[in-house]
């Protein structure tokens, strides 16, 4: 039998937990206190572009597992495994912005009708657990409870893939009784032997800052590796594919582009130094992968002023926003900082993204030209410049686009043309590390 499970927070890891443990066969209340995203819930609509989720969604819904109720308090006292997967965003300074946890933290305390286990899913800094449990009894006064770490590693665009088929489940904990619950609620995964690390709180908390910070460094690692490629004429591609034949470097995450963005690693990385600063122990690496990463994106800026020269005044068709292919979020893309760098030196900007147009008139309004087709976006445009690797970009009619621009200049950040091909077209093309 399923465990009765109240998640708090429908936003994208919330959502995705939620219905993954409902189709895991638990039964499962999704809560949040904005009521536009419970209606769209209960209404079968999804608030996120995550492919595959809403299928899932639907057919948990419909079998009675899952189901979305503004009511937290009803949700937490029926429930006897709370779930807290609110946003964390950062602050101004860097550190996560806990008030939202506070806030699902309260509403679990004034309702702790009986035993629960509460997990935190939301990514949260060194002690946040601790912390959470010494709130609940000091608000409620009872220790009927135990509180668990359980950081998730799903990535956008591929997080139902991600939430079935982890690489590994991280449950922190302090009671054996907590311990067997998890191993409950993950039943179904515990059955196929997924990797399971059972270790303290702060470990657990640890390994999720630990993990995206790795990764946003290997990723700064490669950037920095194309750059040094492009000035000595190597290729960026089959230094990152040797390098990975190296099975203790792997080849994952060895792609160079314009920098990473997203929701997390820019986050995370920034919040691994804050706690580090907090225990006086200096994340110098992280720091410096931040600031590099920042480089990057202004980089392409310059690039694109290396190949057109002055940019005021010249008209740039921009294909792909979001921050990675298969999302519409935009959330520290860079894109932005490309986008802006470029409208300060005066150029005039004109965008397509099959997915992040609707963010995109969020952030820029009518700064720039949105078009809901690709090839409109670079009519009579003296450069092309590619920002997310859409696969509907990788077979762009290359001859049409010739055509349809003013000028002959494609800046491709992702490496996703065959440089070749496209200069036997007649383009002025640049790739990142590779000639
Ligand atoms: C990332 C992690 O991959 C997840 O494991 C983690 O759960 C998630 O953060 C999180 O903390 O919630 P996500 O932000 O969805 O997932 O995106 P990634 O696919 O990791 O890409 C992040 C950025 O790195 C993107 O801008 C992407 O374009 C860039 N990237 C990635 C590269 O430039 N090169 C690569 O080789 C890989």
């Amino acid at each position: 039998m399923g465990k009765k499970i109240a998640v708090i927070g429908t936003g994208y890891v919330g959502l995705v937990t939620g219905v993954g443990l409902a189709d895991f066969g638990n039964k499962v209340i999704c809560v949040d206190i904005d009521r536009a995203k419970i209606n769209m819930l209960n209404h079968g609509q999804i608030p996120i572009y995550e492919p595959g989720l809403k299928e899932i969604m639907d057919k948990n819904v419909r079998e009675g597992r899952l189901s979305f109720s503004t009511d937290i308090a009803n949700a937490i006292q029926r429930s006897e495994v709370i779930f807290i997967g609110v946003g964390t965003p950062p602050k101004e300074n860097g550190e996560a912005d806990l008030s939202y946890v506070e806030s699902a933290v309260e509403s679990i305390a004034e309702n702790l009708n009986d035993y629960k286990v509460i997990v935190t899913k939301s990514t949260v800094p060194i002690g946040t657990n601790r912390w959470i449990k010494e709130k609940i009894i000091e608000k409620s006064g009872k220790t009927n409870f135990n509180v668990i770490s359980n950081p998730e590693f799903l990535r956008e665009g591929k997080a139902v893939h991600d939430f079935f088929h982890p690489d590994r489940v991280v449950i922190g904990y302090e009671s054996e009784k907590a311990k067997e619950i998890m191993k409950d609620v993950y039943r179904s995964l515990y059955l196929i032997e997924t990797p399971f690390v059972f270790c303290n709180l702060e470990t657990a908390e640890l390994i999720k800052y630990a993990s995206n910070a790795f990764l946003a460094t290997k990723i700064t690692f490669i950037n920095q590796i194309a750059n040094l490629c492009e000035a000595v004429g190597a290729d960026v591609h089959v230094v990152a594919k040797a390098m990975g034949m190296d099975g203790r470097i792997s080849p994952k995450f060895l792609h160079p582009g314009p920098g990473y963005g997203g929701s997390c690693f820019p986050k995370d990385t920034k919040a691994l130094v804050q706690i580090g600063k907090r225990y006086g122990v200096e994340m110098s690496l992280v720091n410096e992968v931040i600031r590099a990463n920042e480089e990057q994106k202004k980089r392409m800026v310059i690039k694109l002023e290396r190949m057109l020269g002055n940019l005021k005044g010249k008209t740039i068709g921009i294909l792909g926003l979001a921050f990675k292919a298969g999302t519409d979020d935009m959330r520290e893309s860079p894109a932005i900082v490309i986008i802006n760098e470029l409208l300060k030196k005066g150029a005039k900007i004109k965008v397509h993204d099959p997915q992040a147009e609707e963010n995109a008139r969020k952030i820029f309004g009518d700064l720039i030209e949105h078009h809901d087709n690709e090839y409109k976006a670079m009519k009579d445009a003296d450069a092309l410049v590619i920002l997310t690797e859409w696969n509907q970009y990788r077979s762009l009619d290359l001859e049409i686009a010739s055509k349809l621009m003013k000028g002959n200049i494609i800046l491709d950040t992702r490496n996703i043309f065959d440089p070749l091909k496209t200069r036997e077209l007649g383009f002025v093309y640049e790739g990142v590390g590779r000639k």
